[in-house]
């Protein structure tokens, strides 16, 4: 498979789907990860720093959206063949953490239409099982930005899709955003959905024992959301 992106040799891994894309590589970038991957790092810096990478995935995410041909006459009174959005977009995420990409997608577009999906592990099963769902009642006709910040497994993520599917969304007007994936989350997912792109900033080592990535930046939720 080929490889669609500027990853460094390092954090490359051996093959990627077609389907995964990540943001330039860029050491920019990386400061700004290092920085949210600190565990000293406050929750303010933390918020400031994720918001920063958020609003670029989700900028890299609109990229993929597809546009028409369009026409318009600007000021000067020359007419310009451009190009323009076609169709909507909403975006869904997934509870809790998702929640903290929802503002990056409102900064960028305007009154966009957010859902949300809440997943949690059954006790007797241990699959992910979901609890709650509130979808935009329209989403059949939409390009979906499904967000989760941490795509460790791949098992709330790939539940998520399911749901959205069983709402008449088809695979590829599905685009799932992440700041950090697992190269065992983005196989397992990429593999149930090939025609569903997915962004992610960056792709770590693997994931632990507990099913954390790392290196990571420990449990996205606790950092954002408490001290
Ligand atoms: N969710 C998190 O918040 N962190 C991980 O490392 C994995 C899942």
């Amino acid at each position: 498979m080929v490889a669609q992106n500027s990853l460094s040799s390092q954090t490359t891994p051996a093959s990627l789907p077609p389907s995964v894309f990540t943001l330039p590589q860029t050491a920019q970038l990386e400061a700004l990860y290092t920085i949210i991957r600190d565990k000293s790092t406050s929750r303010g810096d933390f918020l400031f720093y994720s918001d920063r990478i958020i609003r670029l995935l989700v900028e890299e995410g609109l990229n993929h959206l597809p546009v028409v041909p369009k026409t318009i006459e600007t000021p000067t009174g020359v007419t310009y063949e451009g190009v323009g959005f076609e169709g909507h977009i909403c975006g869904v995420s997934i509870l809790r953490a998702g929640e903290a990409m929802e503002a990056g997608l409102r900064e960028v577009c305007r009154s966009v239409r957010i859902g949300k999906i809440l997943i949690q592990r059954d006790e007797e099963t241990a699959q992910p099982k979901l609890f709650y769902s509130k979808l935009p009642q329209d989403i059949a006709q939409r390009y979906v930005l499904l967000l989760d910040p941490m795509l460790a497994t791949g098992g709330s993520a790939m539940k998520a899709v399911e749901v959205i599917m069983e709402h008449g969304v088809p695979e590829e007007r599905i685009i799932f955003i992440n700041l950090i994936a697992s190269p065992e989350g983005l196989r397992n997912f990429c593999t149930k959905y090939p025609a569903l792109r997915v962004i992610t900033g960056w792709i770590d080592q693997g994931l632990n024992e507990k099913s954390y990535i790392v290196p990571g930046l420990g449990d996205f939720g606790e950092r954002r959301y408490c001290s």
